[in-house]
């Protein structure tokens, strides 16, 4: 790698566990973390942090020249629960953030950059179950709109003027280091922490909500062997689908109770309903498999598991 990097958005919660793994495999100075705000103390000490908002270019360019950046993660978004409530501001964040890099790109400040998709950019009219890679969409949702647009632009910058920008489409990521901020696919972890704490959990979609999902591990996973692979590997610049598992919140609740036999469910659909119900159920995500060998590690119960003991050993030091 020719310079450093820089993670967008690294106290999120993709991008902690992100920043953390590339500290390792690349070495703790060579990943510069920026956010709005601080992040966990694990991420603190680690290596270099600065104070830096997404959407100021002058002060994103003045940190690339810093540290001599040549690649850049843009994982900072507001989320689609989060978004509604707030679409022009949520439009404002994650449009503009992927200008600014996109611009730095084409003008050679730097040379590689990750933008995550969503499954959000799919909408009530996109085929629901085994979603292809190209398909109809129509998001209804501000954030799924962002998204769609982007992967647009990305695709156009790729075209045009040869930026070498890579995305993946997450499904909803489950994790426990750090929580996320106002998604719809929130209930499969908040859904953890309740059953250690009380043994009971409602849930804000209904029994029979199926989602894409995927655990954080193999999220990074995919992350890191993308920006990895050979740019030529590389035949999507839009975003790739890209799929691990899919549940319902019946059928999670179900393998929770295999280990924690007295946890009990129940249902209060609110209006994240809707968003999940525009959204596919499953996702084909073959040509990730095919063009860069993707290839998820985790299924349902070892998920369980490690969030069960993940957040245990968290409420423990919280105490
Ligand atoms: N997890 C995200 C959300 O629910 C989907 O990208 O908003």
């Amino acid at each position: 790698m020719a310079g450093k990097i820089l993670i967008i958005g690294a106290c999120g919660q993709i991008g902690t566990e992100l920043t953390l793994k590339l500290r390792d495999l690349y070495g703790n100075d060579q990943v510069v973390a920026s956010d709005i705000r601080e992040g966990s103390e694990e991420l603190m000490s680690s290596g270099p942090f600065e104070a830096a908002d997404a959407t100021d270019a002058t002060r994103i360019e003045a940190l690339i020249d810093q540290y001599n950046i040549s690649e850049v993660y843009l994982m900072a978004a507001m989320l689609s629960a989060t978004a509604e409530k707030a679409p022009m501001k949520a439009w404002n964040l994650n449009m503009d953030s992927l200008f600014h890099i996109l611009n730095f790109a084409k003008d050679k400040k730097i040379e590689k950059v990750f933008w995550p998709s969503s499954i959000a950019v799919f909408g009530p009219t996109t085929p629901k179950n085994d979603t292809p890679q190209t398909t109809i969409m129509e998001p209804s949702t501000v954030y799924g709109i962002s998204k769609q647009t982007g992967e647009r632009w990305c695709e156009y910058f790729h075209d045009k003027y040869g930026v070498d920008v890579r995305s993946l489409r997450y499904p909803g990521i489950i994790s426990y280091k750090t929580l996320p901020g106002g998604g719809t696919t929130d209930y499969a972890i908040e859904i953890f922490h309740e059953a250690l704490k009380n043994k009971a959990y409602t849930s804000f979609l209904a029994e029979d909500t199926g989602l894409p999902m995927m655990y954080m591990d193999d999220a990074i996973k995919a992350t890191v062997d993308i920006m990895e692979a050979p740019s030529e590997k590389i035949k999507v610049r839009s975003s790739y689908n890209l799929s691990a598992l899919s549940f319902t919140p019946k059928v999670l609740a179900e393998a929770i109770q295999k280990e924690i036999p007295e946890f009990k469910i129940s249902y209060e659909p609110d209006f994240r309903q809707k968003i999940a119900d525009s959204w596919p159920s499953s996702i084909d995500d073959s040509q990730a498999r095919v063009d860069w060998q993707w290839k998820h590690d985790f299924d349902m119960q070892s998920l369980v598991k490690e969030m069960l003991a993940g957040v245990s050993e968290q409420l423990k030091t919280t105490k």
